[in-house]
């Protein structure tokens, strides 16, 4: 049976730090993969957690296949690499805008600037989210995206928003100075090729299109799902609301809910010092939360295993459990 209901190609999978959003990825695409679709799993943890996941070395930054699964490829993107090659594509920006507004200004400070903000990192991996979205979509049936930590998500999402807006304004303000230049020269015909071999409005021109393409991926329920995962507490909980809350207000389509870590019941029972049947009662008053939140959201649940899921046995047997509520 499937985890994912639907046929959407782009699954993301987000909730709070440490709650098991890498897990619950992998298990995701290992089941994509043995219904039959060729399924690439893409993480973006600055730590590279899918290796340990399926025992294997999956690092490097490229796309290869997971062995002992036929179907499943994973790529554990080099955050460092990523914004590395980004902040060359921004100093070259900078450096073309600078040129040809013939300011005679030494560009680093620029450059240090636009690169080393805390956003910077954000957007860097936004773009290379949108290159697998836009490139690697033929190749595969089913892309599994692992979002780090729940702020970064909801920063890669809101980003898609106001970096279209964003590329708007900063398109039209260069197309202004364009014409206006074109209009100022004493060879008008010049200036509007010139216009046109612009470098600096090709590059914003070519991000444009590129955001326009996946942001309309992004929005649409037939192609996009975002799954969330989070444990019974409070924290957890609130988190993922917040991120459905958002999640709503970008129109991105939402896909349900995971709980993870559950103390099973038995367990529980059988503690005789008391300690766990305390934490199972309030994982109770929790889980009517979720509920009472939720509602029909909810895809189903996982336990709380004695040991972390290391390997494609442990993998088989959270899916089993999954899909057995
Ligand atoms: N149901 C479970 N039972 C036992 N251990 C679990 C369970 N779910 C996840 N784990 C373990 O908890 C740890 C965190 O899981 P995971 O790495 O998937 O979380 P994450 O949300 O991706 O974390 P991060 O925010 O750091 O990327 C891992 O060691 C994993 O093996
Ligand atoms: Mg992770």
């Amino acid at each position: 049976m499937p985890i994912v209901r639907g046929e959407q190609k782009f699954i993301f999978v987000g909730g709070k730090g440490g709650v098991g959003k890498t897990v619950l990825a992998s298990a995701i695409g290992l089941n994509l993969a043995e219904q039959g679709y060729k399924t690439l799993i893409a993480s973006f943890n600055p730590v590279h957690s899918l290796s340990s996941v399926f025992e294997q070395n999956l690092s490097g930054g490229s796309i290869v296949e997971v062995k002992g699964v036929s179907n499943l490829y994973a790529v554990e993107v080099e955050i460092e690499d990523v914004v590395a090659r980004y902040k060359e594509r921004i100093t070259k920006l900078i450096r073309d805008f600078l040129k040809w507004a013939e300011i005679p200004i030494d560009p680093k400070g620029f450059i240090e600037i636009a690169t080393t903000n805390p956003a910077f990192q954000e957007a860097a991996s936004f773009d290379k989210m949108m290159d697998l979205i836009l490139n690697e979509s033929e190749r595969f049936d089913r892309i599994v995206f692992d979002t780090a930590a729940v702020a970064n998500a909801i920063r890669l999402i809101g980003l898609s928003k106001i970096y279209g807006l964003w590329l708007q304004r900063v398109i039209k303000s260069r197309q202004e100075a364009l014409s206006l230049r074109a209009q100022l020269s004493f060879r008008k015909d010049k200036a509007l090729e010139e216009m046109k071999s612009d470098p600096v409005l090709i590059e914003l021109l070519e991000l444009y299109k590129r955001y326009t393409s996946v942001k309309s991926v992004l929005t649409d329920p037939s192609k996009t799902s975002f799954i969330f995962v989070t444990i019974p507490t409070m924290l957890s909980i609130s988190v993922v609301r917040r991120f459905m809350d958002m999640v709503k207000a970008y129109e991105i389509p939402s896909g349900g809910v995971v709980v993870n870590m559950l103390i099973p019941k038995e367990e529980a029972d059988r503690d005789a010092t008391g300690f766990l049947k305390s934490k199972f009662e309030e994982q109770e008053r929790n889980m009517e939360y979720i509920r009472k939140l939720f509602g029909n959201q909810l895809l189903g649940y996982i336990p709380l295993y004695p040991e972390d899921i290391v390997g494609i046995d442990r993998l088989k047997r959270l899916i089993r459990d999954l899909e057995a509520r």
